[in-house]
């Protein structure tokens, strides 16, 4: 597909305005949204203003529209309705790949409100539908090769910071071993959600094995993952809520109901004296700031050898004054908001408070409007730890001497967290050595640290990271299945 397609001056080939908001109007998409489940979506224009949440563009600030949360009886609707897919898995697959199919062919209007209600820009937009068809596909295909049954309903909750990819990969997981689904989308994220829903009952799969819940995770979330008529559960979030998830399912869910939690990451790269700097200054930047820090993946802290650090570190500042942060649907804009105000006071208020104490080295400018925040440098002294992820554009940057490279990986290692890690080497002994003793799901040697491709690059971390399998990969789809032998049940 030509460039052209994604010009914001023009209308693209399907004649769908993405600079008119009314286009997409909440209410239009709540009247056909009302349509597709059996427990209420979004409702907008009938919702009475307490049920209501406004939501908002992170760019602009202007209301998009307003989402009703589903309330306690969508919630038992939905689970007494859920059913599994019993159909078979060509058919299944069939069914999925039609879905891909569709999700292609609305890419204007995925595009528009990925960017509209997520602050994505052009170039996560389509990676971010990318990575969706992709997993449509990969696990149609993969879920061919077994006709072993599925485990029954699972519980599907998704992120706001892959509010397409990451909801549509669990689901088809789900779905493509037989598994009924109850998604409930990130409260940020509704909008996109109820889009994939929709293409997803346009392909094929029935409305009693796929149900739409949107709302808070302390409600709705907390209310699924304790229901007794739920055989798994599908997270991507934090470590906390995962871990209060398997204390919920622990106490309510039958002993062998399987947990696959994707969480967070304290994420390292090691850059030595021997790494070449433009492409590392190339590959940092696109691992600390593209999607304005907001990937599970990102790269939070750098490792740089002091020999080399004090000139990588004011390349690293030249290539921040070449990024343009603002307006995502512009094609030159490297970083667009966060997910919202919230995000954006935290993360700021994080960096101030690392001005404050001298260890600020840089803070990109940023529009006052929006929710913005500069991609920032903030020094670490010695080889120090992180205290907690912190989920935007920071980089945090310590030095080490030539001799304390084993003495860096264990420290990371001690972080507890595994998800993804770089190293920038041009040893090939070191690569071996440093690879095999880093506990991390995805190490990336000599390039950027994020982006993981379906199929080919499996995504997933360890330790706090992660329960695993790892997304993407081929041994996903067996844990939504039972094993030979077991009985299927619901
Ligand atoms: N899979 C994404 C990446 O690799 C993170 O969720 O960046």
């Amino acid at each position: 597909r030509g460039p052209e397609l994604f010009d914001p001056q023009r209308r693209n080939s399907m004649g769908f305005d993405i600079n008119r908001t009314s286009e997409l109007s909440t209410i239009d998409l709540a009247r056909r949204s009302a349509q597709i489940t059996n427990a209420m979506p979004i409702l907008s224009g009938e919702a009475s203003p307490q049920e209501a949440r406004d939501r908002h563009n992170p760019a602009t600030e202007s209301v998009l529209g307003a989402v009703a949360n589903a309330s306690d009886a969508d919630v038992q609707a939905a689970l007494s309705a859920a059913l599994p897919w019993a159909t078979s898995a060509a058919e299944r697959a069939a069914v999925l790949r039609r879905a891909s199919d569709l999700y292609e062919r609305d890419f204007g209007a995925i595009f528009a409100i990925l960017q509209k209600e997520g602050g994505k820009t052009i170039l996560d937009a389509i990676g971010e539908l990318r990575e969706a068809v992709d997993f449509l596909r990969y696990y149609a295909a993969q879920a061919e090769t077994s006709e072993l049954p599925p485990r029954g309903v699972f519980v599907c909750i998704s992120p706001w910071n892959f509010p397409l990819a990451i909801f549509t990969g669990q689901i088809a997981a789900a779905l493509s071993t037989g598994n009924g689904v109850i998604a409930k989308p990130a409260e940020q994220t509704p909008l996109i959600a109820a889009h994939a829903i929709r293409l997803l009952h346009e392909a094929g799969v029935p409305r009693t094995a796929l149900q739409f819940l949107p709302g808070e995770g302390a409600t709705v979330g907390a209310a699924l993952t304790s229901d007794q008529r739920i055989d798994g559960v599908a997270f991507t979030g934090s470590t906390e809520t995962a871990l209060a998830i398997r204390n919920a399912m622990a106490e309510h869910l039958a002993p062998d109901a399987p947990l696959i939690a994707e969480t967070g990451g304290l994420n390292a790269m090691i850059v030595d004296s021997t790494a070449l700097p433009e492409q590392a200054v190339r590959d940092i930047v696109a691992s600390s700031f593209q999607s304005a820090g907001q990937r599970c993946s990102a790269l939070r802290c750098l490792y740089i050898q002091s020999d080399v650090a004090e000139g990588l570190v004011e390349m690293l500042k030249g290539a921040m004054d070449e990024l343009t942060i603002g307006d995502p649907w512009s094609y030159s804009t490297d970083v667009g908001p966060l997910i919202d105000k919230d995000a954006q006071k935290e993360i700021q208020a994080y960096i101030d408070q690392a001005r404050s104490d001298g260890r600020l080295i840089k803070q990109s400018a940023a529009p006052s409007r929006g929710s913005f925040v500069g991609p920032a440098l903030i020094r670490v002294d010695g080889i120090g730890d992180l205290e907690r992820e912190v989920f935007g554009p920071v980089l945090h940057i310590c030095t080490f001497e030539a001799n304390e490279i084993e003495k860096v990986v264990d420290r990371i290692n001690a972080t507890g967290y595994g998800l993804t890690f770089g190293l920038h080497t041009r040893i090939d002994g070191r690569v071996q050595a440093v690879t095999d003793r880093i506990e991390a799901g995805n190490a990336y040697v000599n390039r950027n640290q994020i982006g993981a491709i379906v199929g080919s690059q499996p995504f997933g971390g360890e330790g706090l990271s992660g329960t695993g399998p790892k997304a993407g990969g081929p041994n996903y789809l067996p844990r939504f299945r039972r094993m030979a032998g077991q009985e299927v049940s619901g």
